[in-house]
């Protein structure tokens, strides 16, 4: 399961402890002002892995980058977390900051985030893998080839994100089959519910606030029978309308997946 802001903690562990999750994901980003031995102590033996969402790492200046590789890099060495992860986004458009966070424009700017990517890895002395984005225009109609090079080229990783390919496929036409290759060599995995936007045109929105849709339990299912039982994390993400009951009934429902 995934933890994302200081006030779940309570819950996190609750779920943890009574053993629906058998590790964390931590949005470490959230708790750089920390020391790692605080998360360490709130976690005690329970195997954390690393999610970052706010890096900006193909946008922020150089020094500013050095700065947070650096304070990351001590909760690597602190905390042997199982993998580390970031995303590939857009933080500004023609230079003015947007809310909503845009995917790459892949032929645009494919040859610099690579670069950024190997300078990123660099920085962190660690191995990241990078989400899949849950792609809204034809843009990402790209992105399964553009994983393709910056697994190849750079040595990155792919975090898969079932239900990111599930919204890509429904808002863009992107099959989930275009993926197969990938996701057959990744190690780590995400799920989350999604949610419809009742525009015009309607399209699906990663929100990560309700149960996991009956259409990423299938591919998930399937992934996980023509992958087999070699190892992998499958983290459940939850970031709104968090509750008790709910979390730890769509945790049974994936953990089910696996048994
Ligand atoms: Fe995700």
């Amino acid at each position: 399961m995934n933890w994302t802001k200081a006030e779940d903690l309570p819950l996190v562990r609750r779920l943890i402890a009574e053993g629906f999750a058998d590790y964390c994901e931590v949005l470490i980003d959230n708790f750089l002002h920390v020391e790692p031995d605080a998360i360490r102590r709130a976690f005690g033996h329970v195997p954390l892995a690393f999610h970052i969402m706010h890096s900006r790492f193909i946008e922020r200046p150089a020094e500013e980058l050095a700065f947070i590789a650096q304070r990351i890099r001590g909760f690597i060495r602190a905390l042997s977390p199982m993998y580390v992860s970031d995303h590939l986004l857009q933080f500004t458009v023609g230079g003015r900051s947007v809310a909503f966070l845009p995917e790459l424009d892949y032929e645009r700017q494919g040859e610099l985030v690579l670069d950024k990517v190997r300078r990123f890895q660099g920085m962190l002395e660690h191995t990241v893998c990078f989400e899949n984005y849950p792609s809204i225009l034809g843009s990402g109609r790209a992105q399964p080839e553009f994983f393709r090079r910056l697994v190849a080229e750079t040595g990155a990783g792919l975090l898969f994100d079932f239900s990111n390919a599930i919204i890509a496929q429904r808002n863009c036409g992107v099959p989930t089959s275009a993926w197969a290759s990938l996701v057959g060599a990744a190690d780590h995995f995400h799920t989350a519910g999604y949610d419809f936007f009742d525009g015009c045109p309607a399209i699906v929105l990663d929100l990560h606030g309700t149960a996991v849709a009956e259409d990423t339990l299938e591919l998930m299912a399937a992934a996980r029978a023509a992958r087999g039982a070699r190892a992998l994390t499958v983290t459940l993400e939850r970031d709104h309308n968090v509750a008790y009951e709910a979390w730890r009934d769509d945790l049974i429902r994936v953990r089910r997946l696996y048994a």
